[in-house]
């Protein structure tokens, strides 16, 4: 199917004005507010200036043009200075439909990302530290952009640059030594460490003897000390498989856990060719990249005491992704605190006269909040992701109940529908806006929420379900006659939404916003309830019928794809 570009580009063609590039013309096009009034419109006042006439005059003497040429619309007319084109909505339909009912949930794939690798950095927790709700929006966001490249043809490669490195597991050692034990890391997991970890932070305010301690504990870490890699590798352990079974719940995976330490190793030869290259200089004993030249302070990558940084690490692992993925695009989703890390990261690469520092991309966004402001951690009153998901399946069951007290299977729906409606949420703004949970909201079922399109997507599976299925609608096509009765704004406003999953997946990928895919299922439930409302289905007479239970089914698959994409399930009965 063609997308939207393709047609500006077709209509661009048929309208030609002396002096101005298909292409210009192309990119005054526009889609109208109100798809009555046409499916593509051109703004004549952009012309008025080189043709010296109104735009209404212009719009009437390209109409007169295109008319009499052969061309692909149902009706042309100039309004008020624009030129509208309707296509053949017959025709759009009867694609659509004959495709979405050929492909099923492979519809809206693409191949424009064929043999393209695309690294997402994405989740990259911290050892030892809660999952907290602050992980959510990378997680998420990172996850729907894999399952976004792979549907357009790319190779993605999700990475978990797991926190595993650093001082604090010093600290963590100590304070276990001296208040933990392994029963109550055993009961209570990381919540345990967390715990140990606060108090060691309290205690060497007044014991600060405790920091040396602490520095001691993780040398033997590095020196490879037994004892020391016992702990160490214990915390990893508690962390990696509480984590894993709120990622099974995400329905997310990862290709590498390759975190911090794994790069222990390879940072020495980046060092030597940063020196070689005389990028390196020697401040107060620290081995820093000065970028005052740029407007950034400079990037700090050796200290006095000879460690490396959360810096160094990630230039080697950026070198090391090239060499292993050699990558088309290397994604960060991380917070906009980072900003100035990736900014300096970055322009480092480039420095050292490697051409891909362009691929690399920072994927930004904003925080999230709870409604009664207890996500602060200063007052060490962390939300655990867990317990979110944990309240919202609570209230979804409690939804479910109530609405539906036959519904087989209730636990797994509320399972379903809690989860899906935290993930829908974190990806329904643009992703650089701080955001603020409330679990009333995000189970509003008639919201912009998961709920509310996953019931949408119930609705369409039960009437396809009265209606018998599709069977005969992969049988025999549809009739000229019957695509005909889909005529009409709200049969035609869903055909032209419907037609555009596909580049509405691309243009997620383009930007990086997983959001335009959310906003865009909701658009899809919205326009079939209006649908719904205006038209009878499965009791339609005999020649609108079949018409409008394909018109049922593929808006399912959107939906269903749609939800799959951002990383929400959709339950066959609600
Ligand atoms: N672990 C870090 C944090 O929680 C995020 C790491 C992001 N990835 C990276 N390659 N720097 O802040």
């Amino acid at each position: 199917m063609q997308n939207t570009d393709e047609k500006k580009m077709q209509i661009a063609a048929l309208v030609a004005v002396d002096g101005v590039s298909e292409e210009e013309i192309a990119s005054y096009i526009m889609l109208p507010p109100d798809n009555s009034l046409g499916d593509y419109a051109l703004p004549c006042f952009r012309l008025a200036k080189t043709l010296r006439k109104s735009p209404q005059a212009i719009a009437e003497e390209l109409k007169a043009a295109v008319l009499s040429r052969p061309n692909p619309f149902s009706a042309v007319e100039a309004v008020n200075g624009y030129l509208n084109f309707k296509f053949d909505r017959t025709a759009s339909a009867g694609k659509l439909l004959s495709e979405v009912l050929e492909k099923g949930s492979g519809y809206g794939s693409g191949d424009e990302g064929e043999g393209k690798t695309v690294c997402i950095d994405y989740s990259s927790i911290n050892i030892a530290k809660p999952f907290h709700i602050g992980h959510l929006s990378s997680t998420v966001i990172g996850a729907a952009l894999y399952r976004m490249y792979l549907k357009r043809g790319y190779k993605p490669v999700g990475i978990n640059h797991l926190g595993d490195w650093g001082t604090q597991f010093g600290k963590l050692i100590v304070a276990y030594k001296k208040w933990g034990n392994d029963e109550d890391i055993e009961r209570e997991g990381v919540l345990a460490l967390t715990k140990i970890y606060v108090r060691f932070h309290e205690e060497a305010e007044t014991h600060p003897e405790l920091e040396d301690e602490a520095r001691a504990w993780f040398k033997r870490i590095e020196d490879g000390d037994p004892e020391a890699m016992r702990l160490y590798k214990l915390f990893k352990e508690k962390t990696l498989a509480e984590v894993g079974k709120v990622y099974d719940r995400l329905g997310i995976k990862f290709d590498s856990y390759n975190g911090e330490a794994f790069y222990n190793d390879k940072m020495a030869p980046i060092l030597e060719r940063l020196e070689s290259q005389n990028l390196i200089t020697v401040s107060d004993g620290a081995k820093i990249v000065d970028l005052k030249e740029w407007g950034m302070s400079p990037c700090l990558l050796v200290k006095a005491d000879g460690a490396t940084l959360y810096a160094t690490r990630d230039l080697a692992a950026a070198f090391y992704r090239k060499k292993t993925y050699d990558f088309y695009k290397s994604l960060y989703v991380v917070a906009y605190q980072q900003n100035l890390h990736f900014k300096q990261l970055f322009k480092v690469i480039e420095l050292m006269g490697e051409s891909w520092y362009k691929d690399m991309v920072h994927v930004p966004f904003g925080m999230v909040s709870l409604e009664d402001g207890t996500m602060s951690t200063r007052k060490g009153k962390v939300v655990w992701l867990k317990d979110v998901l944990d309240r919202a399946v609570e209230k979804a069951g409690e939804i479910i109940r109530e609405k539906n007290e036959k519904l087989a299977d209730a636990a797994s729906v509320a399972e379903q529908v809690g989860v899906g409606s935290v993930v829908f949420f974190a990806l329904s703004n643009n992703r650089i806006k701080d955001i603020v949970f409330s679990y009333d909201k995000v189970l509003n079922f008639d919201g912009e929420t998961a709920p509310y399109v996953q019931y949408t997507n119930a609705r369409a599976q039960s009437l396809l379900k009265k209606a018998g299925g599709i069977a005969s609608l992969k049988e025999t096509p549809l009739s000229e006659e019957e695509l005909k009765t889909l005529e009409g704004r709200e049969g035609e406003e869903l055909v032209a939404l419907l037609s555009r999953f596909g580049e509405t997946v691309a243009d997620a990928l383009a930007k990086y916003e997983p959001s335009v895919v959310t906003r865009y299922v909701i658009d899809v439930a919205r326009s079939f309830n209006r649908y719904y409302l205006a038209h009878r289905i499965i009791n339609a007479p005999e020649k609108e019928r079949r018409a409008g239970i394909a018109l049922t089914y593929a808006v399912h698959v959107v939906l269903e794809e749609g939800l799959r994409l951002i990383g929400v399930r959709a339950p066959e009965e609600m």
